[in-house]
């Protein structure tokens, strides 16, 4: 049984350092920022970032971190960091995170939801993850990351917005 939860407990801190890790994306440097996004959580209350984890039979499987940008118009919204424990990916754990996030977010009124990932080919399930839970390309930021290796910044637009397409086309167009 897979369900879903906000509420974040010590221990939780080290399950999302083990599942961060065992992605094998991300280097010791990500894996510790997520570790220090969810023990910031914990001590504030007022923390920028939430997280929703997803318990299947009992074990904390999956975890998305997301929040509010701060300097976009209201209504929007990041995913920060995302990940599923590498046994359990592909039984489509991820997309229903991905669903229960987005009805929580709706909820509150968001109009879209950006992520960043990567242009490299490790990230291509990545991308195709982003693209089949509805997400679409909107800008490329060439060497963000390092040289030939681009940040892909996709959005899920929520509500209908012509802006979103016209940036869309502009970035398709520079490819
Ligand atoms: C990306 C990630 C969170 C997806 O979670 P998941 O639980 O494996 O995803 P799901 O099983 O729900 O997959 C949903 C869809 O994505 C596609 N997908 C997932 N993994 C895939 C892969 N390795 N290759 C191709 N497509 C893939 C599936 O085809 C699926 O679509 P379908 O249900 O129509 O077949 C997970 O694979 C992961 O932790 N990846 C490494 C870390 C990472 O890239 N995080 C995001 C950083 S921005």
């Amino acid at each position: 049984m897979l369900s879903f939860r906000s509420r974040l407990s010590r221990a939780d801190v080290d399950v999302i350092r083990q599942i961060a890790d065992s992605t094998g994306f991300f280097d010791e440097n990500d894996v510790q920022i997520n570790v220090d996004i969810a023990e910031d959580m914990l001590c504030r209350k007022d923390s920028c970032h939430k997280f929703i984890l997803a318990d299947y039979n009992g074990r904390t499987v999956a975890y998305v971190c997301y929040g509010k940008v701060s300097d976009a118009r209201d209504g929007t919204y990041e995913i920060c960091w995302l990940s599923t424990l590498n046994d359990y990916r592909g039984l489509g754990i991820g997309r229903r995170l991905i669903n229960c996030l987005i009805a929580k977010l709706r909820k509150k009124g968001a109009e879209r939801i950006y992520v960043k990932t990567d242009s490299k080919e490790q990230y291509k399930p990545t991308r195709r993850f982003y693209e089949k839970c509805g997400f679409r390309l909107q800008a490329v930021l060439p060497g963000y990351y390092d040289d030939n290796d681009n940040c892909c910044i996709y959005a899920l637009q929520l509500v209908d917005n012509d802006c979103a397409e016209t940036g869309r086309e502009q970035c398709l167009a520079a490819e």
